[in-house]
């Protein structure tokens, strides 16, 4: 017998509407997260909902434009669509709501003619069961967003205040000021450029691909071809890794032959460069998934490390390492640029629970290091919690271990990415992000740790 269609269960539409398919992916992977399970990851939300959808690769890209662009903007969105609203947003219903944002994101924000995205959303609020008498109300809003299309962008001027979530709006002003809290916000508008870990060669790279040498050490690409198509990929001489998350390796600066563990090590771009180094790496991650993806990734680049999976906690401390790294689980605050989900789907509870495995692995990590070795902890968040603070009372729990302060040359120049203890601190809006000029950085945290003795 024929099931009944539902959400979970869509009645099929029509395969010569082009985009539909990628709407409904878009739509329903937005409600996910702006309903009861708010916790998932975009990613996860768009495979859920691509199943059975069986989009081609445009559309899949298209669903994911269309649904990373609704969260990049949600604040604004959000506004937009409650001031034409008579009853205000719809918060009861996700759905109705995801077809609202998601809309109102194609006309905003995408080269999406008004009339097809407005006519797309109309026919999947049609063909939802429960919100077919909505229709109207789709229609009439969407247009009007088109209409006033210009105003509502000149509206748009504060994006830490409209398009922050209050929770951490509030603390990025405390921990950094105002003023970089709203550079924050203005960066993550923005989104992230393209960069990559060279394995050597720098400029003969730079030119070959026709990017920009950043003095941190990475290359930064501007064009948007798929990577996998770019000169060097499938030969495996650089590999994608925004150019704060390659600074800690830097920092830890692994030599040949030394025995480094990576706790935290999948999908593996550090695993890389500790390899790259000449060190015997030892990589750990407790998701057997995310370490397959870090085996090809090494297969590409052709180097070679010890893949574990495992809980880091329950490590032997048998053979302790001449270097640790520790690039922890976190709120990922830090990476918003990239996954702007990230800011609508985590709280605050996330951060104390997160605090806790933290300074489990942070001592686990100690144990690990041999006397005279040294231990890089980090995290791609933005919360003090995370970082700063963690730090802090991992040294007043480790009185073996003492700060290595990082100096300016270290990370070329860049005074402005170390905080007032010497760890790293870089932030979303530094090196010109949110300028307009294809700037900026992921916001990670590093600080490197010396154990006594040896
Ligand atoms: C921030 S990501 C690591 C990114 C990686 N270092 C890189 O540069 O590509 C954190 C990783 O920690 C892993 N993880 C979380 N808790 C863990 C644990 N207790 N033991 C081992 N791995 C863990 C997760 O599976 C995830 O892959």
């Amino acid at each position: 017998m024929a099931s009944t269609p539902n959400r979970r269960n869509p009645p099929p539409i029509d395969p010569n509407v082009p985009g539909l398919a990628a709407r409904r992916v878009a739509a329903n992977a937005v409600a996910t997260l702006l309903g009861p399970s708010r916790g998932l990851a975009l990613d996860d939300a768009l495979a859920q909902a691509g199943r059975g959808e069986s989009l081609e690769p445009g559309d899949a890209a298209l669903a994911r434009a269309i649904a990373t662009a609704s969260f990049r903007r949600l604040g604004f969105l959000r506004a937009a669509l409650a001031e034409r609203l008579r009853d205000g947003l719809p918060e009861d219903r996700p759905h109705l709501l995801a077809l609202l944002v998601t809309g109102a994101a194609q006309i905003l924000d995408l080269a999406v003619a008004d009339h097809a995205a407005v006519d797309l959303a109309v026919r999947l609020t049609k063909a939802d069961p429960q919100l077919q008498h909505l229709a109207p109300l789709v229609n009439a809003i969407l247009r009007r967003i088109g209409r006033e299309r210009d105003a509502i962008r000149a509206a748009e001027t504060d994006p830490l205040a409209v398009n922050t979530p209050e929770w951490l709006a509030r603390r990025w002003a405390a921990a950094y000021g105002e003023e970089t809290a709203r550079g924050i916000a203005a960066a993550h508008l923005e989104g992230a450029a393209l960069d990559v870990t060279l394995r050597d060669a720098p400029e003969a790279w730079a030119e070959r691909l026709g990017g920009r040498l950043l003095d941190l050490g990475s290359l930064r690409l501007s064009g948007r071809e798929a990577v996998a198509d770019l000169s060097g990929y499938a030969d495996g001489a650089w590999w994608v890794q925004d150019a704060a998350a390659a600074l800690p390796v830097r920092l830890m600066a692994p030599r040949p032959d030394e025995r480094v563990a990576d706790l935290c090590a999948a999908p593996g771009g550090k695993t890389a460069q500790i390899a790259a180094a000449g060190a015997r790496v030892t990589a750990v991650d407790r998701s057997a998934a995310r370490l397959e993806r870090l085996q090809r990734n090494l297969a590409r680049l052709n180097l070679t490390a010890d893949v574990v999976t495992a809980d880091a906690l329950n490590l032997s401390e048998e053979t302790p390492f001449d270097a640790v790294l520790l690039d922890a689980p976190c709120s990922a605050t830090g990476t918003i640029r990239r996954h702007p989900d990230v800011a609508w789907t985590k709280s605050e509870a996330d951060i104390g629970r997160l605090v806790g495995l933290q300074r489990r692995l942070l001592d686990k990590a100690a144990r690990l290091t041999a006397p005279g070795g040294r231990l890089v902890y980090c995290t791609c968040s933005l919360e003090v919690e995370e970082g700063r603070d963690q730090v802090a009372a991992f040294l007043a729990r480790h009185t073996t271990f003492e700060r290595v302060p990082i100096t300016a040359d270290q990370v070329g120049g860049h005074a402005e990415l170390i905080d007032g203890n010497g760890d790293l601190r870089t932030l979303p809006c530094h090196l010109d992000g949110g300028s307009g000029r294809g700037g900026g950085l992921d916001g990670f945290f590093a600080s490197v740790l010396r154990r006594s003795g040896g």
